[in-house]
């Protein structure tokens, strides 16, 4: 018992040791684009845990903080701050055996430690379905139909896909998407949500893209359909 507690705590965290034995080389790489949510092209299914959404946001703030694992300090060797690191002490499909799940799901010895305080309940359930879902390297848009707001549904959207051609340093077609003003014109002449829903008579937008999600093409019509206002 004794040996096998002090295995876990090497092998995941090392209390205040760490501070001694900092390492100081260049962190990993950033996340590749698929894991970055907006970008995926997939909408996100309900019954699945994504890692690039929830389960890398989860362990990114509450383990790879300064002075524990993150990419300069790595405590006792361990690095929570990619896929590739954190798969390290994950054995897909198996929670139970993963020592990732096992540190944090436990009141003695638990990751992260005091003073830290404890993932929730809720938290921990979703990386144990996420272990036992197969622990895959997977991210999706997140998107939902009831939030249509230019400030929080349309805006990042046209900001993301969109305004790289449409603002007045180059302006695809003569359209700017920019600005709340210049949005709307394009949105209450019908263009806006004509070439990204690809009806018939309209350029399809985004160019040279796959088509937008239903849900997010949803957002905009929605919007338009409110008669654009800025909220
Ligand atoms: C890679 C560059 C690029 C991206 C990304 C892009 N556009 Fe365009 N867009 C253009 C160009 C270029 C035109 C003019 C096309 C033409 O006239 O053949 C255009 C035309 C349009 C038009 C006019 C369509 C018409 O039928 O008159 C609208 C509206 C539009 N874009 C909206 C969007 C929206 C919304 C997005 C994001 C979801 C987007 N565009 C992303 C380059 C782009």
């Amino acid at each position: 018992m004794k040996r096998n507690t002090t295995w876990l705590i090497s092998m995941l965290f090392g209390g205040m040791i760490i501070l001694w034995a900092c390492k100081h080389e260049l962190p990993e790489p950033l996340e590749p684009a698929s894991n970055t949510p907006g970008l995926t092209g997939r909408e996100c299914d309900p019954d699945s845990v994504y890692f690039g959404n929830e389960i890398l946001p989860i362990l990114k703030s509450n383990c790879a903080t300064s002075g524990c694992h993150d990419a300069f300090t790595k405590a006792e060797g361990v690095q929570i701050t990619s896929y590739k690191t954190i798969m390290k002490y994950v054995v897909p499909s198996n929670a139970n055996n993963s020592s990732l799940y096992r540190s944090i799901n436990k009141t003695h010895e638990r990751m992260p430690p005091p003073p830290m305080a404890a993932l929730t309940a809720a938290q921990i359930a979703r990386i144990k379905l996420w272990i036992n879902q197969g622990a895959k390297n997977n991210a999706c848009d997140h998107c939902d139909t009831l939030d249509y707001k230019f400030s929080t549904a349309v805006k990042p959207l046209l900001d993301l896909k969109c305004k790289g051609c449409h603002s007045p340093g180059s302006l695809g077609g003569g359209i700017d998407l920019s600005t709340y003003a210049a949005a709307k014109i394009s949105a209450l002449n019908g263009k806006l949500f004509g070439s990204v829903n690809w009806s018939s008579g309209f350029k399809v937008m985004p160019q040279n893209s796959p088509k937008m999600p239903a849900c997010e093409i949803l957002q905009i019509k929605k919007w338009v359909d409110d008669g654009a206002p800025n909220n």
